[in-house]
């Protein structure tokens, strides 16, 4: 397995370009089953979780092409409804193609994503808003198999604003009868950009970024040619390694308004931080403050993919902070690695108390998952000595090459293969 080696202790400095989002990425690619011809799609990150989906969309009949951020898709040879279980263990996103099964072949055959390193993660509410469209659903041990001879359009309240149910759900609905209205649905930027690429091909959908969207179903859509919004949680994460080696970063293709819950809070914690357009500037001499709680929460509260990172900054932090996460059960395993690393943090339930230290120091750790892991990378930038972050693969998933984007920025990091046995 590959490993990053980091030789930490130098601050970040220089200018860096924020590839495109991975989490609208995935469900625009899903969502490109529902028109038929050829789709361009550009700033796809070149990432695992994208080669992923795109060897599903092949298996499923469609012709895949990625070269230098584009997507070329033609998804009018796609053939079948049944994602094979192996590559949908690969990738819990695999759920999004749901949706968009079911509504252009009247039937979905997939696989319950399982487990997941940082939790349950149901997929009730996807399952109850696609019945509520008329799918018949039958689970057969671990297989799910939706069935709709015609989708019609339904008023859905969500339990909870579910990302990928949201997103699920507005896929199946842009092709039902009628119109559909999702209440309390998640209200991420990913959603917006979703709704942006339907409507490209010719959906009507409006009130993605609300807590109230409406599909008035068509009968059919159109390839179109979008561009996928910059990544708000990779901008995020350079934002946090910049502030916590005291670097000085300008990230250029970001959208502000997307990060405002973590600008708030690395402004709390004494980082200077400058907006212009689509250009933010991170700067940070001095030692960061603690930042008394920090609670995740859906958007437009603070995220949950940035909770590790921040806590990172937090561990260098005068003071005491508390970090609870609310989304995933399983998220704060980052921190037993951390304390390996010098940090001083109790977990208390599904709070972390965290108690600034003056330093970390490099240790082996291991990625237990891809923001976890993200956290470790920078927990290395910052230590003192050499870090050897471990099962990188997790940080392959979500970062287009992070020692590439590091050592741009004058991180002494690099990338180890695993040395070949011959005997
Ligand atoms: C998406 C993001 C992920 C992010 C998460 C929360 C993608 C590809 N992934 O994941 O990076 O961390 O949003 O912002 O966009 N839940 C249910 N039943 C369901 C669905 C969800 O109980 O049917 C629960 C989950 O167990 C979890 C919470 O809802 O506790 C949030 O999940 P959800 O918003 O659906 O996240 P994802 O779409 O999986």
């Amino acid at each position: 397995m590959d490993k990053l080696v980091i030789e930490g202790g130098k601050p970040l400095s220089g200018t860096i370009v924020i590839q495109g989002a991975k989490n609208a990425a995935l469900p625009i690619l899903a969502a490109s089953l529902l028109a038929e011809g050829t789709i361009t799609i550009d700033h796809v990150p070149n990432l695992l979780d994208i080669d992923v989906m795109l060897n599903i969309l092949r298996e499923l009949g469609c012709r895949a092409e990625h070269k230098e951020g584009t997507v070329v898709l033609d998804t009018e040879t796609a053939h079948t409804s049944h994602v094979p279980e192996p590559l949908m263990r690969q990738m819990r996103s695999s759920i999004f193609l749901m949706g968009p099964l079911l509504a252009r072949f009247g039937e979905a055959q997939v696989y319950q994503p399982g487990g997941c390193a940082i939790g349950e993660r149901k997929i009730d509410l996807h399952l109850e808003g696609l019945q509520a469209l008329g799918a018949e659903i039958e689970e057969l041990g671990n297989r799910i198999i939706c069935r709709a001879d015609k989708l019609k359009g339904a008023d859905i309240h969500l339990s909870f604003p579910s990302v990928g149910a949201t997103e699920n759900i507005m896929m199946a609905a842009a092709l039902a009868e009628g119109r559909t209205t999702i209440s309390n649905a998640a209200r991420e930027p990913e959603i917006q950009d979703l709704q942006g690429f339907l409507n490209a091909m010719g959906a009507k959908i409006m009130g993605a970024g609300t807590d109230t969207i409406t599909i008035d179903g068509v009968q059919s859509l159109t390839p179109c040619r979008y561009q996928v919004i910059p990544d708000r949680i990779v901008a995020g994460t350079i934002m946090v390694a910049a502030a916590a080696t005291r670097g000085q970063v300008t990230l250029q293709n970001t959208r502000p308004a997307h990060l405002s819950s973590l600008i708030h809070v690395m402004r709390r914690a004494g980082v200077q931080i400058a907006i212009d357009g689509d250009i933010i500037k991170v700067g940070s001499a001095a030692r960061a403050k603690a930042v008394e709680r920090i609670v995740t929460s859906p958007y437009p509260a603070f995220p949950t993919d940035l909770q590790s990172q921040v806590m990172v900054m937090l561990t260098l932090a005068d003071g005491v902070s508390i970090m609870k996460e609310t989304i995933f059960e399983g998220r704060l395993k980052h921190v037993d690695e951390l304390t390996r690393m010098g940090a001083d943090i109790r977990v208390d339930m599904n709070a972390a108390i965290i108690r600034g230290v003056p330093r970390l120091y490099g240790a082996t750790v291991e990625a237990t998952d891809l923001r976890a892991g993200a956290a470790l990378v920078i927990a290395g930038l910052a230590a003192q000595g050499k870090t050897v972050v471990e099962q990188i693969h997790h940080i392959d998933r979500g970062y287009d090459r992070i020692e590439t984007m590091l050592s741009r920025l004058g991180a002494r990091i690099s990338r180890y293969l695993p040395v070949p046995n011959n005997q």
